[in-house]
C-alpha cells in the first residue's frame, strides 16, 4: 500500500532486538522500587549520562548491571508491553526478538520466569498492537558452551514458543564454533539459527557461523566487508545480516553515522536490514534508525522501501504472510 508522511512511519519488521536492550531509565527505577534493588545510579538523568560507552564490552557491562531490576514474570511481562508499544508508534508489524536466558538465571531468576513472563505479553501483541512476534533464544558466547547445552535443556519444556536461537555478548576470542553442539541440537529439534557476527569479530567469525553453525542469518556482519570471499558468499546465499546503524556508532564499530558501509552493501547485492538491537541504550527505536540513515546518508524513498521489503523478507514468517507484505 502507498505510504506517505501522513501515515506515519512505514511498515517493517524488526530483527535484531534484545528485549533487555529496551529497558528505559524511567522503567528501570520502577523496577528496582517495586522489587528492593538498589542501583547504583541516584536519578535517571545520572543513570542516562553512563551510556556513553567506547566499545561492545563497556555497554555489556552497564546493560547486565541494570538487568538485576528484572525479577519477576510481571517484570519481563511489563518490559515487553513497553517496547511493544514503542515498536508500534514506530511502524513495526513484525518483531524477532531475542533475550538473554543465562543473564537471568545466573542471577537466580528461573527460565520459566523469563518465558512465561515475555510470552504473556506477545500472546497480547497482534491484538493489541497490530504486531506479530517471534522469540529468539540467545546463548552467552562469554559463557560456556556447557552453560549453553545447559541453558538449552533447561529450556526444552518451553521450545514451542521460541522460534530460533542466537548468539550474543562480547565476540572477540569467543568464535562460533565454540558453539557447534548446541546448534545441532537446536537444529535437530526444527529451530531456526541466527548468530552474532562481524560486529567487533574477525570475517572468520562470519564463515564459522555460516559454515560450522549454518545460521539463516547473520546479526551484524559489518565487517564481512574485509573479505571479498565472504561478500561472494552472503549475496549468492542470499544470506540476510541485521545491521543496527546507531548500535554501531554508538558502540564504536564505526566512526559516524555519515561513514556507514550502509550503501556499499546495498551496492554489494547483500540482504542488508536496519535494526535497533538495544534502542533504549543507543538513541533510538525501529524508525528512528531508518530515519537517522536516510538523514546522514542520503537515502533515497526507494532504498527505504528496499530496507523495509528486505526486513520482511528476512524475517521467519510463514511465506504467504511474508509475501502479502513484499
Ligand atoms: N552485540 C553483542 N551482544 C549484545 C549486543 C550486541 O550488539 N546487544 C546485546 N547483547
Ligand atoms: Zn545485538
Amino acid at each position: 500500500p502507498a505510504q506517505n508522511a501522513a501515515d506515519g512511519p512505514f511498515p517493517k519488521a524488526e530483527l535484531h532486538l534484545h528485549i533487555e536492550g529496551t529497558l528505559e531509565p524511567e522503567l528501570a527505577f520502577a523496577l528496582a522500587e517495586r522489587n528492593g534493588v538498589t542501583l547504583p545510579y541516584a536519578t535517571e538523568d545520572e543513570l542516562r549520562r553512563a551510556y556513553s560507552f567506547s566499545d561492545l564490552q563497556s555497554f555489556l557491562n552497564l546493560y547486565y548491571a541494570l538487568m538485576a531490576v528484572l525479577r519477576t514474570e510481571d517484570d519481563f511481562a511489563d518490559l515487553t508491553h513497553a517496547y511493544l508499544a514503542r515498536a508500534q508508534a514506530q511502524g513495526v508489524r513484525h518483531a524477532e526478538i531475542f533475550f538473554d536466558p543465562q543473564a537471568h538465571t545466573a542471577r537466580g531468576v528461573p527460565v520459566g520466569t523469563v518465558i512465561e513472563g515475555l510470552t504473556r505479553a506477545l500472546d497480547t501483541a497482534e491484538e493489541r498492537y497490530g504486531i506479530t512476534t517471534r522469540l529468539i533464544m540467545c546463548f552467552l558466547r562469554d559463557e560456556s558452551a556447557e552453560s549453553a547445552l545447559a541453558t538449552f535443556e533447561a529450556a526444552r519444556p518451553y521450545l514451542d514458543r521460541i522460534t530460533a536461537v542466537g548468539l550474543d555478548s562480547a565476540e572477540v576470542g569467543h568464535p562460533p564454533s565454540k558453539f557447534a553442539e548446541v546448534y545441532a541440537l537446536a537444529r535437530e529439534a526444527g529451530l531456526k539459527c541466527v548468530a552474532h557476527a562481524g560486529e567487533e569479530g574477525p570475517p572468520s567469525y562470519v564463515w564459522e557461523a555460516l559454515d560450522v553453525l549454518g545460521v539463516d542469518r547473520v546479526d551484524h556482519g559489518v565487517r564481512c566487508l574485509e573479505d571479498e570471499k565472504l561478500v561472494a558468499r552472503l549475496v549468492a546465499d542470499q544470506v540476510p545480516l541485521t545491521v543496527c546503524p546507531l548500535s554501531n556508532v554508538r558502540l564504536r564499530v564505526i566512526g559516524e553515522l555519515a561513514d556507514h558501509p550502509l550503501p556499499a552493501m546495498l551496492e554489494a547485492g547483500l540482504l542488508v536490514t536496519v535494526n535497533s538491537d538495544d534502542p533504549a541504550y543507543f538513541g533510538g527505536y525501529a524508525d528512528d534508525n531508518f530515519t537517522a540513515v536516510r538523514d546522514a546518508l542520503n537515502l533515497d524513498e526507494e532504498t527505504l522501501r528496499t530496507l523495509a521489503r528486505n526486513s520482511f523478507r528476512a524475517s521467519f514468517l510463514d511465506e504467504p504472510t511474508r509475501e502479502a507484505y513484499l
